[in-house]
Formats: C-alpha cells, sequence, structure tokens
C-alpha cells in the first residue's frame, strides 16, 4: 500500500491532464454552513434521497458526499456544481450526463465513517473503495464466502497479526476493481483474483486484467483505500478537500 502522506491543499485552477488521476480526501462531518452550501446545489432526486435515511448523520454525510462531489466536478467540468446531471449505469454507477456520446471526465468514490475519496480522471473508465481497517472484525467466516482459492490460500499464509490489513487490502482492491466495471458486487467476487500480502504489489487476475491498473494507498491512519482504472500510463495527484 502506497502510504506516502502526500495529500496537498489543491490549487485554485485544477487541470487534469490525460495521464493523471485525481485523488481526493473529505471529511463529510461539516458544520452546518458548509452542509447547507452542499445541500443547496443538490439536484431534486438528491435531495429526494437524502430525506428518506432513518438518521440524520447519514443523511448529512450523503449530502455532504454529493455536495463535494458536485463542487469539484464543477471545478474539472467547468460547469456549474447544482446544474450538472447524472445519468445512472444498469447497476447504479454514476456518471456526468452529456447531450452527445460519452464524458469526458470520470469519476467515481467511496465513503466509510464520515470519510470520503472520490477519484477523477479523462477518458477512462475507474473505480475507488474505502473501508476502515477493523481488527476486531471476524474476517474468516467472509474470506471464507468471497475470496477466491487464490486469495484465500495467500490470506492463510500469513500470520495472524497481518491478517487483518491484509483482509481489507484485498477487499477495498476487489470493490475498485467491480467499481470500475460499473458492476458493483453483481459480479462474483471469487471468480477473479488479486494479491492481499501488505508491501507487495497489487496484481489483478481476471478474465479482462490487462485493461486495468490496481493500486491500494492510505487516505487515512487506519484505512485501506483503492483504486482500479483504466491503462497502466497514469499516475496519482492526491489533493485534500477542505469547506
Ligand atoms: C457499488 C457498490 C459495490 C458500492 O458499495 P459500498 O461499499 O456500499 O459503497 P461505497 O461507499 O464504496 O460507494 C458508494 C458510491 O459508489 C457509487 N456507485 C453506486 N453504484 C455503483 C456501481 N454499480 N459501480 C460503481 N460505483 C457505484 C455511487 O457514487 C455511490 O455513492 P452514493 O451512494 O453516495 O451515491 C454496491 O452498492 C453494489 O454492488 N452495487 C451494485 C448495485 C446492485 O447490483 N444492487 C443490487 C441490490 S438490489
Amino acid at each position: 500500500m502506497d502510504n506516502s502522506c502526500d495529500w496537498s491543499l489543491p490549487p485554485t485552477k485544477l487541470d487534469l491532464a490525460e495521464d493523471e488521476i485525481h485523488l481526493w480526501r473529505a471529511s463529510l462531518d461539516l458544520k452546518k454552513e458548509a452542509l447547507d452550501r452542499c445541500s443547496s446545489i443538490l439536484s431534486q432526486d438528491e435531495k429526494v434521497r437524502a430525506s428518506r435515511f432513518l438518521f440524520p448523520h447519514d443523511r448529512d454525510h450523503f449530502v455532504a458526499a454529493r455536495g463535494i462531489l458536485r463542487e469539484l466536478l464543477g471545478r474539472y467540468a467547468d460547469d456549474s456544481p447544482a446544474l450538472l446531471e447524472f445519468q445512472y449505469g444498469e447497476r447504479g454507477k454514476p456518471a456526468l450526463r452529456v447531450e452527445n456520446g460519452e464524458p469526458s471526465v470520470r469519476f467515481n468514490l467511496s465513503h466509510s465513517r464520515g470519510l470520503a475519496v472520490y477519484a477523477f480522471a479523462r477518458d477512462r473508465e475507474l473505480g475507488i473503495d474505502l473501508e476502515p481497517i477493523r481488527p476486531e472484525f471476524s474476517a474468516e467466516d467472509i474470506a471464507e464466502r468471497h475470496f477466491s482459492p487464490q486469495e484465500l490460500e495467500e490470506w492463510h499464509r500469513l500470520t495472524p497479526g497481518l491478517r487483518a490489513e491484509a483482509f481489507f487490502l484485498c477487499w477495498t482492491r476487489k470493490e475498485a476493481y467491480v467499481k470500475a466495471r460499473g458492476e458493483g458486487l453483481q459480479i462474483p467476487l471469487a471468480s477473479f483474483s488479486v494479491t492481499l500480502t501488505p508491501g507487495q504489489p497489487e496484481i489483478l487476475q481476471s478474465v479482462d486484467s490487462t485493461r486495468w491498473g490496481l493500486r491500494s494507498f492510505q487516505p487515512a491512519p487506519g484505512y485501506a483505500a483503492a483504486l482500479a482504472a483504466e491503462g497502466r500510463d497514469w499516475r496519482l495527484v492526491r489533493w485534500d478537500w477542505r469547506p
């Protein structure tokens, strides 16, 4: 996993080069003023979705995650955040709606426990996933059910002290891949393999593995995250979002 801490404050004008993927991390625990600003740029259907959350903090995190997405996309697409329109793939993957053809700016996001990560690229599909590393989490059952035989074998070879981190490295890499494909958990997770040993390179073995590059990174202490993106000719640039 790439543990480098080079998350910087962004410049006022954002340039997204063709060989770059911009990662953003953002806290979703916003003060009222920032949350109201996020809320004010949501579309009607997003407001309806927000109103359906049972718990206020889940609602607020959704509003913040969407508001920040709109603000960032507005900067990349050079459009007003409130006017952006989304279209959704068959399994719910959001993309920018454009009049003709495919949108140039692609994105994906993941959020958990008040932290969000976003990825933006030009003309390449991508998926991102984030999970808090929970050492107490009983991973054995889930690994048995969802890891491929190859992953299970690699996981069992590790000392118990490394298994929690390895589990979440594996899980986030797998989710990033299925999100990049837009299929989510409709793709059986055991039907493809990723490497999972901490400190070792990320390798994807799937029917279409030549199409994708895979990278793990740490957005904050105690979290694992991964990105899958088309091609291998890209480099990561990391930005910190602040209200
Ligand atoms: C995509 C999926 C793996 C996300 O899982 P998760 O870990 O709970 O959520 P994350 O925080 O990582 O990602 C959520 C974000 O991913 C994006 N997303 C949603 N569906 C997606 C898909 N199919 N592919 C890629 N990204 C997707 C959205 O931006 C979403 O944010 P939002 O909920 O605020 O709109 C999961 O929702 C899934 O498998 N969906 C497929 C849909 C499906 O088949 N559902 C059948 C159930 S009836």
